[in-house]
């Protein structure tokens, strides 16, 4: 009557379940049989304990009805020898036994069997144990299978992760290191498991200073209980040669701590790159805006020479009087005296203009110092005087008193500022509008002080609000271009916002704005 054909998958899909009757009297085995037969099972059965092993061997049933007495081998030995079996020891076994002694009974469950059923038995009674066992074996076995796949799948994780990770147990002795781990630090399992993390001198860096185990960032974590970590350590690896490392140690719920550790030496190195690219970046994009200034001042050379002109014609008069004054018999050293004092301030005014020009052209240090904006403001306008007086466009100022100083680098605030004007400037003449002049104006808006250059000029173009920042977008026949996207150039470099808006009374108004730190 056995069966031996069910296939294991089928079995193993939970399709149907396979149970063996173990019974040596015919009778109760026919009758357990029509018991079950309408169960749902693939029922198997057995008349002796030696065919019982037999069978529960090569069909790994997942129930056995099992009677005890009987000749040859007994119940209490089959099952015994089930479970010494790792194959067979997992099938739920029900004894059928008509010993109503208890310790029958409790050999039954000290041998490994799941539940005892009387004879002789109730039907229903038998459907319903084998029913729930078999619901607990099929639960059991799916439990199994998941923490197999849930262990297998963190083994996994655990081998194949570029982190380093350690375990540690409540004294810091190290229960566990993944291979990454052994990567970075240049030590075997076997040369640490069991050692206390702290022999590794893995946090000793200095070779002159013993490090303390508190001092050690795990040590927050499996003797304190708190998560510790730090974006950038240093690790001794074996060979005595140093690994930075951003580590995070993190307290276990069963004692002891996670610590887990990732080399970051390839990430610093194109950290340094990127800070070298964006260092030469800057380098270049002040050599433009030096140029620019170097342009500028070109640009401004006739009116410099205007503007420097002037007092040394006024100084080649004031000494031809002087040369006469002396001539005089009866000079006054008074009167000598006033004409020096006068020499004195042209030459002064002289060198200023000079001065300014220098100081506006030169290479910026990147020293950012504190600045009163309408000083700076005020320098601006008076360099730009030197073209006000050729366009016949005259600057106004309108400051915000009580502004906060700036940390600024100047002449690049200079520069935007220059720049600004002279492109108002020219839009007036351009317009022939030059009785209204151009409009400076500071203003301190939210946590930034905001520089407008108004005019009443040419405007922009509909349609070219989009260009006017782009290099080499010029409307002038002298033109480059290039003054408002090296002024966007510096304003975004600082953070600051720069753009302009139409004057509904014709004209642009230009502004940027300076952070207040
Ligand atoms: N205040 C303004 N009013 C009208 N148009 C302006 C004004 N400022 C700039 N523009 C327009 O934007 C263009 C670009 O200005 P930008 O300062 O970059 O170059 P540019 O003045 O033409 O030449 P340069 O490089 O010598 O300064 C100008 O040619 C002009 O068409
Ligand atoms: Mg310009």
């Amino acid at each position: 009557m056995s069966d031996l054909s069910i296939p294991q998958a089928e079995q193993e899909k939970g399709v149907l379940e396979h149970v063996l009757l173990v019974d040596d009297n015919p009778v109760n085995l026919k009758i357990l049989y029509k018991t079950l037969s309408n169960g749902g099972y693939k029922l198997l059965t057995a008349e002796d304990g030696e065919t019982a092993v037999q069978i529960a061997q090569q069909t790994k049933p997942s129930l056995i009805l099992l009677d005890i007495m009987m000749p040859g081998i007994d119940g209490y030995e089959v099952c015994e020898i089930l479970k010494n079996n790792p194959d067979t020891a997992d099938i739920a076994i029900i004894f059928l036994s008509a010993l109503e002694i208890s310790s029958a009974k409790v050999k039954a469950f000290a041998v490994g069997g799941v539940d005892y059923i009387s004879k002789p038995f109730q039907a229903d009674e038998v459907v319903a144990r084998v029913r729930n066992h078999i619901k607990i074996h099929r639960l059991e076995r799916q439990l199994a299978r998941r923490n197999f796949e849930l262990e297998s799948e963190n083994h996994q994780i655990f081998n194949a992760v570029s982190e380093g990770i350690i375990g540690l147990d409540k004294d810091g002795r190290i229960t566990m290191l993944n291979p990454s781990a052994m990567v970075i630090c240049g030590w075997a399992v076997a040369d640490c498991l069991g050692e206390q993390l702290t022999a590794l001198r893995l946090f000793e860096v200095d070779e002159t200073v013993k490090m303390q185990e508190h001092e050690t960032l795990p040590y927050l974590s499996y003797r304190m209980g708190q998560s510790a970590h730090s974006d950038m350590k240093l690790i001794r690896r074996r060979d005595n040669t140093f690994l930075p490392i951003a580590i995070t140690s993190t307290p276990r719920a069963e004692g002891g701590a996670v610590v887990v550790f990732r080399d970051i030496s390839e990430w610093l190195d194109s950290e340094e790159a990127l800070r070298i690219a964006r260092q030469e970046l800057e380098s270049q994009r002040q050599n433009i805006a030096h140029m620019e200034r170097l342009n500028t001042t070109g640009a401004m050379a006739a009116g410099i020479a205007h503007e420097v002109n002037q007092p040394l014609t006024a100084i080649s008069n004031y000494s031809r009087v002087a040369r006469r004054l002396l001539e005089r018999e009866n000079f006054q050293h008074q009167q000598l005296a006033e004409l020096l004092d006068k020499l004195n301030v042209q030459s002064e005014r002289a060198s200023e203009v000079i001065h300014r020009m220098r100081s506006y052209v030169k290479k910026p240090n990147g020293v950012l110092s504190e600045v009163d904006v309408n000083e700076m403001v005020m320098e601006v306008i008076v360099l730009a005087e030197v073209d006000s007086r050729i366009n016949d466009v005259s600057v106004h100022f309108e400051p915000q008193l009580d502004l906060p100083a700036l940390h600024l680098d100047v002449v690049q605030i200079q520069q935007v500022t220059l720049n600004l004007i002279r492109n108002a400037m020219e839009a007036t003449a351009m317009a022939n509008s030059s009785a209204q002049g151009v409009m400076v104006k500071t203003e301190r808006q939210g946590n930034a002080v905001f520089i407008r250059v108004i005019d009443h000029g040419v405007g922009i173009a509909e349609g070219k609000e989009d260009q006017v920042f782009n290099p080499f977008y010029t409307t002038k026949t002298n033109g480059m271009g290039i003054g408002l996207s090296i002024c966007q150039s510096i304003i975004q470099a600082q953070g600051g916002t720069i753009g302009f808006e139409h004057n509904p009374k014709g004209g642009a108004s230009f502004y940027f704005s300076l952070a207040i730190t």
